[in-house]
């Protein structure tokens, strides 16, 4: 298959837009599958209510069909058709919090076909900030099943360079275009029990979400994988995210951790192993290695959630051995959004953590 790559810039009229994205939409409407930004990573998508398309999006991704994907909507309007109820929790959440980052899990009405919720009587719904995602949606028909455009296995992409890679020749089209700005997955809270429940953190953190339904739970996987207690063995489970070289975080005070670092470097570059580091701003001039890795202040999340990803892939690329992180939990752990950082950091590291 040919794939189509249409960049949209400063340089396109609102009206070359429009043009482009109704492309775009008529590819979804006759079944195709379309690349597309979000506020958080690239998306694949393909037409939410058409069970063909989302067999086309678990080929193209090499995802299994058990692993549901999420609806993209750009309008309140659209929700009723695909959900049973909607809850007053949910309400509130997407007053809150849409358009933008923030997935909810709702019992499913029969229209949604069980190809897209991987089997479930739930469905996972977003409604995206990102203005091209939103005017794309609409343009498709309103309803767009996409996950992560990344190949399964490899980090979400939140370049249009990292959606090529991976999907050139497996699908219609690729939008191209600025504005991934988050660089982590939405967060994911199921709405369907008295009590809402966090599955996947994420840059609408738990104080946030808390601030507006009060109680809410966080699915005990997501305490697992936040864990700095001593490595588990690397499951299926963890190892969604994981770059080829062998990572591992480092826990402990910087200059230890720094110490630590320096000479797991130095020996296996004495073995001729390349080896990366991710190191905050503040002691990325102490570090010696191959690549290192500049993950911004360690008083800001948004720096290493934006960049986390495209680290994992440049060390792929330069065949990266080994890769040390310096943890951001205790750093970032008074600011939210922390915790969605560290989640997805430990389940690339498959929650291998050293204590120095
Ligand atoms: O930010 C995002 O959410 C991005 C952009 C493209 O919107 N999408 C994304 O999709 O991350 P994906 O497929 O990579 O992750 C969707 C997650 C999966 O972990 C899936 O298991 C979960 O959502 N999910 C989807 N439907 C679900 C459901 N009905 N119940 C529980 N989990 C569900
Ligand atoms: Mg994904």
């Amino acid at each position: 298959m040919k794939t189509k790559i249409v960049t949209i810039g400063k340089a396109d009229s609102q009206e070359r837009i429009e043009e482009k994205l109704a492309d775009a939409g008529d590819i979804i409407r006759q079944g195709g599958l379309v690349a597309f930004p979000t506020e958080t990573v690239y998306g694949l998508g393909g037409d939410a209510l058409n069970p063909e398309s989302s067999r086309k999006i678990y080929a193209a991704k090499g995802r299994p069909s058990d692993n549901p994907l999420i609806i993209h909507i750009a309008d309140m309007a659209y929700l009723n058709r695909i959900v049973r109820e909607i809850p007053d929790q949910a309400r509130k959440l997407a007053d809150a919090f849409w358009p933008g980052p923030l997935t909810m899990i709702f019992r499913k009405a029969e229209i949604v076909p069980h190809q897209t919720t991987g089997g479930l009587d739930t469905v996972a719904v977003r409604m995206p900030s990102h203005p091209l995602a939103r005017l794309f949606i609409q343009k498709a028909g309103g309803y767009v099943a996409a996950p992560s455009a990344n190949l399964s296995g490899k980090p979400s992409p939140t370049l249009a360079k990292y959606v090529v890679q991976d999907m050139d020749g497996r699908i219609d089209m690729i939008i191209d275009a600025e504005g991934v700005e988050i660089g982590l997955e939405s967060t994911i809270v199921d709405v369907t029990s008295d009590v809402p429940v966090i599955l996947r953190p994420g840059y609408i953190t738990q104080q946030m979400l808390s601030r507006v339904v009060g109680e809410i739970d966080m699915d005990v996987t997501i305490y697992d994988d936040s864990s700095t207690q001593a490595p588990k063995a690397p499951g299926m489970k963890y190892r969604h995210y994981a770059p080829k070289g062998e990572l591992v975080v480092v826990v402990g005070r910087p200059q230890k951790v720094v110490r630590y670092i320096n000479e797991q470097a130095a020996m296996h570059e004495a073995e001729g192993k390349r080896t990366g580091i991710i190191g905050t701003q503040e002691m990325l001039a102490e570090y010696h290695a191959f690549s290192i890795k500049n993950a911004g202040s360690r008083n800001d999340a948004n720096t290493v959630a934006r960049q986390l990803y495209t680290f994992l892939r440049e060390f792929d690329d330069e065949n990266v051995s080994y890769i040390y992180a310096e943890s951001f939990a205790e750093t970032f752990a008074d600011k939210g959004f922390g915790q969605a950082v560290m989640n997805r950091l430990l389940k690339a590291a498959g929650h291998k953590v050293v204590h120095v």
